[in-house]
């Protein structure tokens, strides 16, 4: 089969694609035939050597994706020929791959492949983040940040749906006139976002910041908070770990919550599927539908990551073998 490799940690642009083995289905796993794989900020960091889980090159590319099962274990809910999600953290950038029955989930038939491939990583993760850890309610205002980018885009349409109003904190104005355009209720640029905010909340403050981007917008972040407010530590694609001066939490009685979805799904079997259980009827019903933006061949995997790294991906793109 053809496959997206990083033979070298030197960045998208050193992966090579060519021909290796197919994998054979061991104890437990699906194996399924790859229709799209989705594009996520950890392959990027997986590519530098980067990445908080450091496999040996060469390693096949890829964390998720949608296709059809080729072979399931027996008595497994699988059988040949289902249309099927799958979380994987490598090997999606592939004709094949074989995947623990645990990490594959059926995919509602009115959602594409290309769709289907863009769920796993970052809407388990905002179901997990929004509902388990940040206790979002109807009603309350979550700001995002990074928000037109994979995990942004997930947090505005899962937040909508749980019926909270979404503010979007983003780097350019046509990433503001995307975010509106998928459901978020107002966009500010990153420069002067904690005063905006302010005006757009009356004074009062956001309930819930969700923060995939760290740096030095943090403190603004946490200085957008109102009384009970969370923020949600998700990631940090914009490089520095910020810190915080624990007097802001007592001064304001606010959190600042971790999220670490695979930490916490990995030793629970049967945890991440109840989450995909969780969205199937949003899937169902269309609101959730994550945007994609681009279409990649396999060949062309590096440069579908590099548009991670050069920012300017609008929602996600996807690797089609
Ligand atoms: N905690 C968990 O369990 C978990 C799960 C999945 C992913 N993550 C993490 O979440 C983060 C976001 O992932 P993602 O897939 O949403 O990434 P993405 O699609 O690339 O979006 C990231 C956004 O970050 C902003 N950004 C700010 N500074 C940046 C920089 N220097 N380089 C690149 N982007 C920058 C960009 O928005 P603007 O240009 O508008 O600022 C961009 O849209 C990553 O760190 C990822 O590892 C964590």
């Amino acid at each position: 089969m053809r496959a997206v490799q990083v033979v070298r940690l030197e960045g998208p642009g050193s992966v090579e694609v060519g021909e290796v083995a197919e994998p054979t289905r061991g104890e437990g796993q699906v194996l399924i035939e790859v229709k799209a794989a989705g594009v996520n900020f950890p392959d990027l960091l997986l590519s530098k050597g980067m990445y908080q889980y450091k496999p040996e090159p060469p390693f096949i590319l890829g964390g998720e994706g949608a296709g059809v099962v080729r072979e399931a274990p027996e008595g497994s809910e699988f059988s040949a020929g289902d249309r099927v999600a799958f979380s994987s953290t490598t090997g999606a950038f592939a004709g094949v791959v074989a995947v623990g029955e645990g990490s594959v989930f059926p995919l509602p038939g009115n959602v594409s492949f290309e769709a289907g491939a863009c769920i796993p990583m970052n809407y388990l993760t905002m179901t997990f983040a929004l509902i388990t850890r940040g206790q979002l309610q109807k009603d309350e205002t979550v700001l995002v940040q990074g928000a037109a980018g994979g995990i942004g885009t997930a947090t505005i349409e899962i937040a909508a749906a749980l019926g909270a109003r979404v503010i979007s904190v983003v780097s350019t104005p046509e990433k503001a006139e995307f975010v509106k355009s998928i459901g978020s209720h107002e966009a500010v640029l990153v420069d002067g976002f904690k005063d905006a905010v302010k005006e757009l909340t009356g004074g009062k403050g956001v309930d819930m910041v969700v923060d995939p981007v760290g740096g030095d917008r943090f403190t603004d972040s946490l200085r957008c908070l109102g009384p009970l407010g969370r923020l949600l530590v998700v990631g940090f694609t914009g490089g520095e770990i910020p810190t915080v001066k624990v007097n802001r939490l007592l001064l304001n009685n606010i959190d600042v919550r971790g999220v670490g979805w695979g930490a916490y799904a990995s030793p629970r079997a049967g945890y991440v599927r109840s989450e995909w259980d969780r969205l199937i009827p949003f899937l169902e019903a269309g609101s959730v539908n994550p945007p994609v933006s681009g279409t990649f061949p396999l060949e062309k995997a590096g440069e579908a990551v590099a548009q991670l790294d050069a920012r300017t991906v609008l929602g996600k793109v996807v690797v089609t073998p």
